[in-house]
């Protein structure tokens, strides 16, 4: 293990430049593994942080046995395949994970599964009760993240694969089959049992994993200190500008300082100095609010609240607020009623819903210290967040708003990065999240595009806004929606995941799809489509039915851009239509819909997850790799509506194929990889979801797994890892 240090071009031995692949290959053997080192294509050398980075690989990875066992040429593992091999998986409507021929998928972690030998195992037909869920396996498993555990330090080292802490999402429920017999009421309440079930199966899962050196084989390390649950009642600090601010007084703190849970925690992402963050995305939807309360607020906080999707009149998706309380305080539940109550604000809820939609840091490492909400990072529909790190450069995470019509979000620290600060836990969060500049972006129809920095002053984010009458920094970030509105950013086809090509710094974020593009939302040239698909021979589908995977590129290569290009990497489509919608050249083996997780991996293969309503009626969900090109690669092109876009170049099966199909109903989401790349983890979430009731599952997965005839079981959500049967690196 070395320490980061800046990487000097004049470093390198082989000064051979003029094939880019071929230097960066070379570089990144020889570079610190802490991060990858790419050459740019303006000469500028980057560090780019990539998620899992490649790790010291242990010495067999350095050369690979051919079928009939004869030693071959050495292949090194951290570099990028040039083609795809693995034996695609056909589109299928199996109950089952469908991996290609060669690789294994075993279930490791699913609803209800306890992290603690005090607690006994999942039973379907005697459900744990609500409070021990604080010692097991939350719902709907979503975005995750694989941290080395160094067994001398006990702290993060990126280098290890044999042990770890998997830190994943439970972004909500399925009260179909989470309780006995689903979700009741009682005289009007929600029973106490079942909410607390509720909250506790939401939240974030710190779970050690250890894994076989020869066989691959990953297991739970059920006594581990660190296994750890977050939910939806863990108490919270705020940090950054809008920490302490008066919107975010509650009766639980008045000075705006603390609030208590997470949810909702959808995609998410990692720091460079070993923190995770976990993005807090629908969760307007879990606060009442009474028809009459307009008329107790300031015409202000009812502008923020309907911008929010809060509006009066609305009720709460889980119904928190009916719960009386017994075995916890009677707070605990009222707090999710938003009315006006008192004559102060410090001594009701409503501003309960400004405690939520941030991005909160959490140490895995450290079970000690309170979750942070960075507020800094602004509020929103948090979707994901990658960070593009290079030593001596301010740090820049990319964020989506995950709505119809939302948008892109870039926070940039004051402060470089140090790779000093790695382990620096909470300290280091504060140094690098809480001062910075937002941004939100705005894609020109020409591919250039601009950030645009939302602060407090600037750009006409001020007392006099038409928009909103911003009056603080605090104020911008707490409504970034209204701010981002004020600037005239550019509305997207609901973004979710966002990452960092490691290869060029290139910045990918999924759009997962619009219905209403072509109707409340005019095409434009990054949100080109707008077209018809009939979806099993009866319901028609308008707008933007498939999504497509947007890329940028900073000018000059740097996290401070104010301004970048882009293109359309991919456009999702069914493989049969026409040329002008399936404008990336699909076929059979590639085809996909709804791209919504995406991560690459430190070697620069691109994991793309799909989150599917449209193509379902042919199959399941599912996860593909792809090794895409660069910016520019493509062409102009006229999509069926007739507007011109950017395209990246045509898939083929080399650079884009299936890796794996999911169970019925399902969504398939979160990636995490170890850093030998011999294990990858993926989740499974809400398998059966469309169950008409907790006694008719249309899934039995994960029993189906194992035993494909199960027809009882219920469905749970849950976390796979895939293996190679002959123990060899993932798509390698
Ligand atoms: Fe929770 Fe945007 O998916
Ligand atoms: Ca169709
Ligand atoms: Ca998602």
């Amino acid at each position: 293990m070395t320490e980061l240090s800046p990487y000097h071009e004049d470093q390198e031995l082989d000064n051979n430049t003029s094939d880019n692949i071929h230097f960066r290959d070379i570089l990144e053997q020889h570079i610190s593994r802490r991060s990858l080192i790419s050459k740019t294509a303006s000469g500028a050398v980057a560090l780019t942080l990539a998620s899992t980075l490649t790790g010291c690989n242990s010495s067999d990875d350095n050369s690979t046995n051919n079928s009939t066992g004869t030693p071959t040429t050495p292949v090194d593992v951290n570099k990028k395949p040039e083609k795809l091999t693995f034996k695609t998986v056909s589109k299928n409507l199996n109950d089952i994970v469908t991996v290609p021929e060669g690789y294994q998928a075993t279930v490791l972690y699913a609803l209800g599964d306890s992290i603690n030998p005090v607690y006994s195992e999942w039973d379907d037909n005697n459900i744990p009760s609500g409070p021990s869920f604080q010692f097991r396996s939350g719902d709907c498993h979503d975005g995750m993240h694989f941290f080395g555990l160094n067994a001398s330090t006990q702290r993060f080292d990126e280098s290890v694969s044999d042990r770890g802490l998997l830190v994943m999402n439970h972004e909500y429920i399925n009260p179909t089959f989470l309780h006995p017999k689903g979700p009741t009421k009682v005289d009007g309440r929600r029973p106490e049992d079942e909410v607390i079930r509720e909250v506790n199966a939401h939240g974030v899962s710190v779970v050690e994993i250890k894994k076989d050196k020869t066989t691959q084989k990953v297991e739970i390390v059920k006594s581990s200190i660190f296994n750890r649950r977050i939910t939806g009642s863990t108490v919270m600090d705020f940090a950054g500008v809008a920490a302490g601010s008066t919107l975010l007084s509650t009766a639980y703190s008045p000075a705006g300082r603390q609030t208590r849970g997470t949810h909702n925690n959808c995609g998410n992402g990692h720091t460079p100095w070993g923190t995770y963050l976990t993005t807090e995305e629908n969760f307007i939807g879990y606060f009442v609010r009474s028809a009459t309360d307009d008329s107790l607020r300031r015409p202000e906080e009812i502008i923020a609240l309907k911008r929010y999707g809060l509006k009066a009149g609305s009720s709460s998706r889980y119904g928190w607020e009916t719960a009386k309380g017994g075995i916890e305080s009677q707070d605990l539940y009222d707090r999710w009623n938003t009315d006006v109550k008192a004559d102060l604000a410090t001594k009701d809820y409503r501003n309960g819903p400004n405690t939520f939609g941030w991005m909160v840091e959490i140490d895995p490492f450290d079970g000690r210290q309170n979750p942070v909400k960075r507020t800094s990072l602004g509020r929103f529909a948090h979707e994901d967040s990658a960070c593009r790190a290079i030593v001596g450069q301010q740090l820049a995470f990319y964020m989506g708003d995950d709505s119809r019509g939302e948008y892109i979000y870039k926070f940039v620290s004051d402060a470089k990065w140090d790779s000093k600060d790695i382990n620096g836990g909470y300290a280091a969060g504060d140094k690098y999240m809480n001062a910075g500049k937002l941004y939100v972006a705005k894609f020109n129809n020409d591919g250039t595009g601009q950030w645009i920095e939302l602060a407090f002053g600037k750009n006409g984010l001020n007392q006099s806004n038409s928009v909103y009458p911003f009056s603080s920094q605090a104020d911008v970030v707490t409504f970034a929606r209204l701010a981002a509105d004020a600037v005239g950013a550019t509305k997207m086809d609901r973004p979710e995941w966002c990452t960092v090509n490691p290869v060029n710094g290139e910045i990918y974020v999924t759009l997962t799809n619009n219905s209403n593009r072509g109707s409340s939302y005019p095409t434009d040239a990054a949100n080109p489509r707008a077209y018809e698909d009939l979806y099993n021979n009866q319901k028609t589908q308008k707008g933007n039915v498939n999504g497509h995977i947007i890329r940028f590129r900073e000018t000059g290569d740097v996290t401070t851009a104010e301004s970048f290009k882009w293109d359309i990497y991919l456009f999702g489509a069914e493989a049969s239509m026409a040329s002008n919608i399936n404008l990336s050249g699909l076929t059979d083996n590639n085809d996909l819909s709804s791209p919504d997780g995406m991560w690459f991996d430190p070697r620069g293969v691109l994991w793309i997850q799909t989150d599917d309503g449209a193509y379902t009626d042919v199959t399941n969900c599912m996860m593909l790799a792809a090794l895409p090109g660069q910016i520019g690669d493509g062409t102009k092109a006229t999509t069926s509506n007739g507007t011109e876009t950017l395209v990246g170049k045509k898939v083929t099966d080399d650079t884009l194929r299936r890796f794996l199909t999911g169970p019925k109903e399902c969504e398939i989401t979160g990636i995490a990889m170890t850093p030998d790349y011999k294990a990858i983890f993926i989740n499974v979430q809400h398998p059966g979801e469309d169950s008409k009731d907790y006694a008719t599952p249309s899934s039995n997965w994960p029993a189906t797994q194992t035993n494909p005839s199960n027809k009882t079981a219920r469905p749970r959500s849950a976390t796979v890892v895939i293996t190679r049967k002959d123990g060899g690196v993932i798509a390698g």
